[in-house]
């Protein structure tokens, strides 16, 4: 019925009406129109970036009540990783390993959103990222298209519920459509030219999860793809997600991403920009306002046709329909502030930000931190920072909500251990963000050489004189996120001297990263007893990382990005065709390893563990059917904790080249001390299917596969088995 509703509703409106609907209007930038007039004259579909609960319904009060046809408005805002409760960056939570993170946090985050009033998300980003220069790395799941398939539609589970319209839940944005995370050199907005086999095999299985998990909504990617602006490509928009994925959802461009197709130079002016973005299959276009001014002129010169427009003004109203907003389209106020960082939330962020946390290096077992530790020396500006642990895109958080890794530890360890605070090295990004406005992240203030000097002194001094360090380093929040990519992957600023004179000393050195992309730590691999990465961990990072410094959570979380040595090894993502020389393909480059410092899928624990037994149900399988592949996991320690499992495959012919190797399955599992237990996996031989640059169509193809199973990408316990038709 929500078509016949629709469908009536649509008769009865007036061109500027539709284009209102086809309009996204962003709050937090210089209108010419005042909201409120917007609203009642039927000129906007939703607004973005609002996220006062009382303002909101007073808005959605004038559109239902003032307007001509009481259409509801829809709220947005970018809901990455929580609302006002910040949960670890989503390149974190896919470290976890644990699609039930993920959907927890996004629950959560829906919980607080739809609480305030916001009921759609622009969230999850599901772009594979292999190169850890582009600064948008952190928002996504990695290098990897079956663990990010597995990750977006936990997220969409979470952000949505049931269905659309379920209560505490709002409206998932699955984007950038397409290609965006293999912007040319790392360069945000960057061109991408991305082969067609790479698309389907790589980059667009978690897009596909994602809508066949229920996404609702997906947003057009910025940049030209192979030519073709994503937001003006027919080929994405219609044929793949369209016909190929049967996507039932409303489809809204990125920021001013319809107006830039005349800048790209694709598009000659507003009208034909407009009328290529509708085409190709945009619904609503966010912030510019091409479809407004050019749409009537498109419509009058034949560039677009009714229908077109119709459909994708039908698409808006079913999508506002299905979430039940023309039932109740209001928040309630009154109950808006008791569900903002509830302890609930503290602890489901808490616990996410210690599922997501990785163990890089462990010497000697340093940590967990031996209770005969009297002293910690606690440096790094970022370990007293309650905007930096929260990371890129946390922008409806509250940095005083923050939990420190200062205040962490002085909670957990004091007053047993002395914990001594000094900053060391003052972190800076030369160049402003686009968030720093609105991220109140405070600036250092500027000090002299000899004022910097004392402070490093200081902070070495203070590691002389405790009988342990951790070292807090990484980036700043503003580092990483969107227009922050960067040309070196070093830690920035003095924190690697910082370093390597903390390591000078001879005192047992802890190195906690916070950060979103891997960085260059290779020195420190060699040279830092033990490191952590905690990535940005959100509100309850301090409590999580203290959790994890003293023992009483077990670091379980897996790589999701391969780690280069260097910046010259980008991309260095384990899953690649292996070509001439196949025996030795680590030893590419002359003058250094062509092997990644951390493969895929690594992280340590303070557990150890053994897989043996890797047992087969049968040494064939039809397509279509399912493999059970089972190990025996032990953990061979005297401490509880998890290990993930990992199931990789290789096709040893077919019609194409295939990756050397590629995950296919993986679970991660807690262990008792000293329990062993069987894990099975089941092997879904659909996984196996390649888009194939031969035959130009994706199919399971029989023949021969390797399979190795074991704790990361390296995995050598391997058995083989034959895919029948
Ligand atoms: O959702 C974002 C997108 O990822 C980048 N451009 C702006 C949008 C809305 O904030």
């Amino acid at each position: 019925d929500g078509e016949a509703f629709v469908n009536s509703l649509l008769g009865k409106m007036t061109l500027e009406e539709k284009i209102g609907q086809m309009s996204q209007v962003a709050l937090n930038t210089k209108l010419d129109t005042p909201a409120d007039e917007m609203a009642r004259k039927g000129q906007v579909g939703s607004f973005l970036f609002l996220t006062d609960a009382a303002e909101i319904n007073r808005l959605q009060h004038v559109a239902v009540d003032q307007s001509r046809l009481h259409i509801p408005l829809l709220f947005g805002f970018d809901v990455i990783h929580g609302f006002r409760t910040i949960y670890p960056v989503p390149l974190a939570m896919a470290a976890s390993w644990d699609p039930a993170v993920a959907e927890r946090a996004q629950s959560m985050a829906a919980k607080e959103a739809s609480a305030t009033g916001v009921q759609w998300t622009f969230a999850p980003m599901v772009d594979i990222a292999r190169d850890p220069r582009w600064g948008r790395i952190m928002e996504g799941a990695g290098e990897d298209p079956f663990l990010g398939s597995r990750m977006a539609e936990a997220q969409v589970r979470g952000f949505q519920g049931d269905s659309l319209g379920a209560q505490d839940h709002i409206l998932a944005c699955v984007k950038h459509f397409a290609g965006y995370g293999a912007a040319s050199g790392g360069r945000d907005y960057e061109e991408s030219n991305i082969s067609d086999e790479q698309l389907w095999n790589v980059y667009f299985p978690p897009f596909e999860a994602a809508i066949h998990a229920g996404a609702g909504s997906l947003m057009s990617a910025y940049m030209d793809l192979n030519g073709v602006p994503a937001t003006g490509n027919r080929y994405l928009l219609h044929d793949v997600l369209r016909d190929d994925w049967k996507f039932q959802g409303m489809v809204v461009s990125d920021w001013e991403s319809v107006m830039n197709l005349t800048t790209h130079g694709f598009s000659r002016d507003a009208g034909d920009a407009a009328a290529r973005a509708v085409n190709a299959g945009v619904d609503m276009e966010m912030t510019s306002h091409t479809f407004r001014d050019g749409l009537p002129a498109a419509l009058h010169q034949g560039l677009v046709t009714q229908a077109t427009l119709d459909a994708a003004v039908r698409q808006i109203l079913l999508t506002k329909y299905r979430m039940g907003l023309f039932r109740n389209p209001y928040v309630d106020v009154s109950k808006t502030a008791s569900q903002m960082v509830t302890p609930e939330q503290r602890e489901a962020a808490r616990q996410a930000a210690t599922r997501a946390a990785v163990l890089l290096r462990n010497e000697g077992n340093l940590l967990p931190l031996s209770k005969q530790y009297k002293s910690i020396a606690l440096i790094g500006s970022l370990a007293d920072s309650k905007a930096d642990i929260m990371g890129s895109w946390s922008l409806a958080g509250h940095p005083s909500d923050s939990v420190t890794v200062l205040e962490g530890l002085k909670k957990r360890f004091s007053p047993g251990t002395q914990v001594e605070y000094t900053k060391g090295v003052e972190i800076e990004r030369e160049q402003t963000s686009i968030f720093d406005e609105q991220f109140s992240s405070p600036k250092p203030t500027l000090k002299t050489d000899a004022e910097r000097d004392a402070e490093f002194h200081h902070a070495i001094d203070l590691v002389r004189q405790s009988d342990v360090a951790v070292l807090v380093l990484g980036e700043l929040q503003s580092m990483s996120g969107e227009r922050a990519s960067r040309s070196s992957l070093d830690l920035p600023g003095k924190q690697e001297e910082l370093l390597e004179a903390a390591v000078a000393t001879g005192k047992p050195i802890v190195l906690v990263l916070l950060n979103a992309r891997p960085l260059d730590i290779t020195w420190a691999s060699q040279h830092v007893a033990a490191i952590l990465e905690a990535w940005y961990p959100g509100t309850e990072g301090g409590d999580a990382i203290a959790d994890l410094l003293s023992g009483d959570a077990n670091p379980g979380g897996k790589l999701p990005v391969a780690w280069p040595r260097s910046v010259g090894q980008i991309p260095i993502n384990y899953a690649r065709n292996l070509t001439q020389i196949p025996n030795d393909p680590d030893t590419r480059y002359w003058d250094g390893s062509s092997a990644p410092l951390y493969p895929f899928g690594y992280g340590l624990s303070y557990s150890s563990f053994s897989m043996t037994n890797l047992h087969l149900a049968s040494n064939s399988v039809h397509a279509g059917s399912k493999l059970e592949v089972s190990v025996d996991l032990q953990n061979t320690s005297s401490r509880d904790g998890d290990e993930v499992v990992q199931l990789y495959t290789h096709q040893r012919a077919g019609s194409a080249s295939r990756p050397v190797r590629e995950l296919k399955g993986f679970r991660r599992v807690t262990l008792k001390a000293g329990e062993k237990r069987t894990v099975t996996l089941a092997l879904d031989t659909h996984d196996l299917g390649f888009w194939s640059p031969q035959t130009h169509h994706l199919s399971m193809e029989p023949g021969a596969f390797d399979l190795w199973v074991g704790h990361d990408s390296s995995a050598s316990d391997h058995a083989s088995f034959t895919l029948l038709p």
